[in-house]
């Protein structure tokens, strides 16, 4: 069964919207390499990784069911996200909002009866579970730390053990 036209722009802009968050994660990187705090900025490598992976599901799940892919412009990401704690809470916000279209995309699929589309967000389902709960972590221990400079240092380093 081919896809049908409204599920396909949406999985279009889903696939977007993996890119962008690929993006914002290195624009976080980004800062923090110039700050210094390699740990988060190879924590936010890793997490560049995993969105570049989710975009590539949503694209090859696009070809598998005989869909056209379309790229459309990927947004440009802020430069500077604040302190830590703030680019974390942005990234929890980020990720809140893309769970929130994945719910719509399964909504949808069920809706018009897509039972394949509907298992394959499935895992994004479980995977915005995760995520939430990992970022949501790290913000814990943010606020634990405040502002104490070797308490950031020290967090950092734990975070660039994410493989
Ligand atoms: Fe691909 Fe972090 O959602």
């Amino acid at each position: 069964m081919e896809l049908q036209e409204k599920i396909l722009e949406k999985l279009n802009q889903q696939l977007n919207n993996e890119l962008y968050a690929a993006y914002i994660y290195q624009a976080m990187g980004a800062q923090f390499e110039a700050e210094g705090l390699e740990g988060f900025a190879s924590w936010m490598d890793a997490q560049t990784r995993e969105e570049l992976e989710h975009a590539r599901k949503f694209y090859d799940y696009i070809n598998e069911r005989g869909g056209r892919v379309e790229l459309e412009a990927i947004d440009k990401p802020p430069s500077d996200f604040g302190s830590p704690l703030e680019a974390f809470q942005k990234a929890l916000e980020h990720e809140e909002m893309v769970t929130d279209k994945i719910n719509q995309l399964v909504k949808l699929a069920r809706e018009e009866d897509d039972y394949a589309t509907e298992s394959f967000l499935q895992w994004f389902v479980d995977e915005q579970v995760e995520e939430e709960e990992s970022v949501n972590a790290i913000i814990d221990k943010l606020e634990m730390v405040g502002d104490s400079d070797s308490g950031i240092y020290l967090l950092s380093k734990e975070l660039g053990r994410r493989e």
